[in-house]
């Protein structure tokens, strides 16, 4: 079979008519397409292959550091590596493990829940802005606010700063949704250094238990004696920004966009407001924001549906797919806000599992909610939307809506 690639724009623009021929003729498939370094990489789409392949401990997310470190690399890709080397991500246990529990601590129920009163009424103001405007745009005017603003009131940084986190976590975004050039390696590169620095001074500068987020309970926790170095604190802050950032605005986007386009879905949700939840769970599997995660590098031989990967080999999981494969869901391409027991993987599964999944869904039920409660007439502007470029994060570029005033 011809390989899969990811960068051509009729597969990222609708992927799932791809996603049912490589799941139906050959669902793990070696594809030559190079990506960063590597020769060729496996791509795993149906759902038990995926479940079963996050669960192998014969791929590493180390190994790539390992092995990239003993190849010198160029000079643009180096400061790039060396950061991502510390996010919790790319780690194995043990590190994983401490890291992980260590941020798990601070990142309680309590502290997410919290947020929901700022969360309801910044939503609310954002509306009535654009109601002034007479103008919105779902993602530039909404997501984009709305997720930016909850990050930063989560690492308790101040909100001014938002636009510096945009850009930042944009050109992270750029790096890792499009095919990689000098320039993008450069730039992510750039933007990667300029927040670890912010993050450097914050830490600095912060007085025990001045502040009240993230940032302030990482550094309780560290006085507590937990270990963590300052490289692994600067990297945690990062990776919380751009996991959380992009992919919680594109669940928003999304989830505005397929209900607007499955009108007796959106008149089901209008009708029944308590439907709010199984309505985001449904969008996390029809339009998952993230289609594709790294399984990791085998670090021995093994098997993943009956295809043999070997030492060295990259495997990558297509939740997308997987989150429409007929074997796991009835009737997978129809979206239905009451499908019960939506056991999707749009949050990963195994050990690296989504840490923030409680905060994106509360951020996206909270959006949905006030935006048809203001507005119930809104509808879809034609033909105005259009997809980011780029298959991993499955996100809109702009989502210009109307409503009647
Ligand atoms: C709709 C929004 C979100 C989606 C779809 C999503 C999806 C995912 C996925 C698929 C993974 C697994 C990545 C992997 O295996 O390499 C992941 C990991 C992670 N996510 Fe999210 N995420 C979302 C929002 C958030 C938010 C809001 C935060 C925090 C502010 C967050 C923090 C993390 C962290 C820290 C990890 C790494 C966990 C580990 O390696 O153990 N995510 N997320």
């Amino acid at each position: 079979m011809k390989g899969f690639d990811p960068q051509l724009p009729q597969v990222w623009t609708n992927p799932y008519p791809h996603y049912d021929l490589y799941r139906g003729e050959d669902p793990v498939h070696w594809t030559q397409e190079a990506e960063r370094g590597d020769a060729g990489v496996w791509y795993v789409f149906r759902y038990r292959d995926v479940i079963a392949a996050r669960k192998n401990s014969a791929f590493s997310r180390r190994y790539r550091h390992s092995r990239l470190s003993k190849r010198p690399l160029p000079d643009y890709m180096q400061p790039y590596s060396e950061m991502l080397g510390n996010w919790m991500v790319e780690m194995d246990a043990p590190d994983h493990t401490r890291l992980r529990g260590f941020v798990s601590k601070a990142f309680t129920a309590r502290r997410v829940g919290g947020l929901r009163t700022k969360l309801h009424e910044f939503a609310h103001d954002l509306l009535v802005a654009a109601e002034r405007r007479g103008r919105l745009d779902v993602v530039h005017d909404y997501a984009y606010p709305i997720a930016l603003t909850t990050i930063a009131d989560l690492l308790g940084a101040p909100r001014e700063d938002g636009h510096l986190f945009k850009s930042w976590s944009m050109d992270f975004a750029a790096l890792e949704n499009q095919k990689p050039t000098v320039y993008l390696y450069q730039k992510a590169s750039e933007a990667m250094l300029s927040f670890s620095e912010y993050l450097r001074r914050i830490r600095r500068d912060a007085e025990p238990g001045s502040s009240a987020g993230l940032v302030g309970a990482l550094l309780t926790a560290e006085e507590q004696g937990c270990r963590i170095t300052e490289d692994e604190f600067v990297g945690t802050c990062m990776l919380l920004l751009f996991a959380g950032h992009e992919t919680t605005a594109n669940l928003i986007g999304n989830s505005v966009q397929t209900l607007l386009l499955h009108p007796d879905q959106f008149a089901l949700l209008l009708e029944e407001p308590s439907l709010v939840g199984s309505a985001v769970e449904e969008v996390l599997r029809f339009e998952s924001p993230v289609q594709t995660v790294s399984i990791g590098h085998a670090i021995e031989e093994t098997e993943v549906g009956g295809r043999t990967i070997g030492v060295g080999q990259k495997a990558i999981a297509a939740f997308g797919s997987a989150n429409r494969d007929p074997e796991a869901f009835k009737h997978p391409h129809r979206f239905d806000i009451t499908r019960s027991s939506v056991h999707h993987t749009a949050f990963g599964t195994g050990l690296h599992s989504c840490l923030g999944n409680a905060l994106a869904r509360l951020e996206a039920q909270v959006a949905l909610s006030v935006l048809l409660e203001r507005m119930p007439s809104i509808r879809l502007c034609d033909n105005k939307s259009c997809w980011k470029e780029g298959l991993m994060l499955r996100g809109l570029s702009t989502l210009p809506v109307e409503w009647a005033s």
